[in-house]
């Protein structure tokens, strides 16, 4: 057994003890000591220590307990609004008994604060709902505010996306439940705000484009998605199929795809294969990714058949490939590439429109534009952060 699985079991112990026991109760006060010490052992010498539960899954950091699928506490935490705890070494046992409390407390309804973060940076041990959000950039300040007390941070979900293309790329496999993860924290953020948010990342290094893009189509999609009315789950299928619309990319000479000047015909031909091959990279890995793979196909292909892959028969592309090839030619637009600079976006906007109808479906395209056009939506560009190079 693991190190933070001994912990979490231990944990578990403890709060099904604090049932039976009030506090002073020799069992209940060894079962602490004895969960504190794992605690320890776990924080000793090590960073921040990080849990996140989320559909029935536990993982620690980035890696899926498995040991602990059939854990009844990691869900009985997510409902109360504990999605994510971190903890780092000056926790004390103190801090870890008042926030074992608080956790038995929301079990039982009693606890005044199921919905806002202990994100303060007052105790060793945080936990909360999972949130994202904003620190690089210190213009996000002056836009959120000084009443933003909690320190968002997007720079975990970059992690995640880097960490998820190296995973394809390497291993062929695509950590789906991060992935959704990543979805959902965008998701989160977007709504911290009274106001919509959309934290869209701004390119600094050209490789790494993909993944600022990647998490910027996601955040896009996920925003049309829920201004045309659609909830829940549809939202979050758009999210994920923004996400990983390109994919294929891994499979990309990295020459060609930061290439300063303009493709020679082979070069061209290389790079938009990434259609095929995203589609192929998620199809083997999962049959329920089926919109995902569809999109990862489907994205490059205009309303009137024109782009690529070239289809051999006219037909209508999925709706939600539709959708995210609006929010990918803006994203696109708006970004500096080897070739040109950024486009305001409202020049992006204005292309979209002059070609909506041929290129464009005017079901998510007029929507869109106008979502961007609305003053009540923050755009936060972020300056995304360093990235490891994959
Ligand atoms: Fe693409
Ligand atoms: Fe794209």
């Amino acid at each position: 057994m693991s190190d933070p699985v001994r912990f979490l079991m231990s944990m578990g112990h403890v709060l099904a003890v604090m049932s039976l026991y009030d506090k002073g109760h020799p069992a209940r006060e060894r079962a602490v000591d004895e969960s504190y010490e794992k605690l320890r052992d776990l924080v000793d010498g090590a960073g921040e220590r990080q849990f996140t539960f989320v559909d029935r899954e536990v993982v620690f950091h980035r890696e899926v307990l498995r040991d602990l699928k059939e854990w009844e506490w990691g869900p009985r935490l997510a409902e109360v609004g504990v999605e994510r705890v971190e903890i780092d070494e000056s926790v004390t046992r103190d801090d870890y008994e008042e926030f074992l409390r608080d956790a038995y407390l929301r079990f039982k309804g009693e606890s005044l604060d199921t919905t806002e973060a202990r994100y303060m940076r007052r105790t060793g041990i945080r936990y909360g709902p999972i949130l994202v959000g904003i620190e690089e950039a210190e213009e996000t300040d002056e836009l959120l505010g000084t009443s933003a007390t909690i320190a968002y941070t997007l720079q975990d979900d970059i992690d995640t996306i880097e960490w998820m293309h190296r995973q394809v790329q390497d291993q062929g496999d695509i950590p789906m439940l991060e992935a959704e993860m990543v979805v959902r924290s965008l998701s989160t953020a977007m709504h911290s705000q009274e106001e919509i948010l959309l934290p869209l990342l701004q390119l600094k290094e050209f490789d790494q484009y993909t993944t600022t893009h990647s998490t910027n189509v996601a955040v896009l999609a996920m925003a049309v998605a829920e201004y045309i009315g659609l909830q829940g789950r549809d939202v979050r299928v758009m999210g994920v199929a923004g996400l990983l619309h390109d994919l294929g990319k891994v499979r990309i000479p990295k020459e060609i795809l930061v290439k300063p000047g303009a493709f020679t015909d082979e070069e061209r031909r290389v790079m938009q294969r990434h259609p095929d091959e995203g589609a192929r990279i998620i199809l083997g890995r999962d049959v329920r990714l089926e919109v995902p793979a569809i999109v990862a196909y489907e994205h490059h292909i205009m309303l009137n058949g024109g782009g690529y892959p070239s289809m051999h028969y006219a037909r209508p592309t999925h709706i939600a490939s539709r959708l995210v090839h609006v929010c990918d030619v803006y994203d696109a637009l708006c970004t500096n590439r080897p070739y040109r600079d950024a486009w305001p976006s409202e020049k992006a906007l204005a292309l979209i429109e002059e070609n909506t109808g041929d290129d464009f479906d005017p079901q998510f395209a007029l929507p869109f534009i106008q979502l961007m056009r609305q003053q009540a939506i923050q755009r936060v560009r972020f300056a995304n952060p360093v990235v490891v190079a994959a």
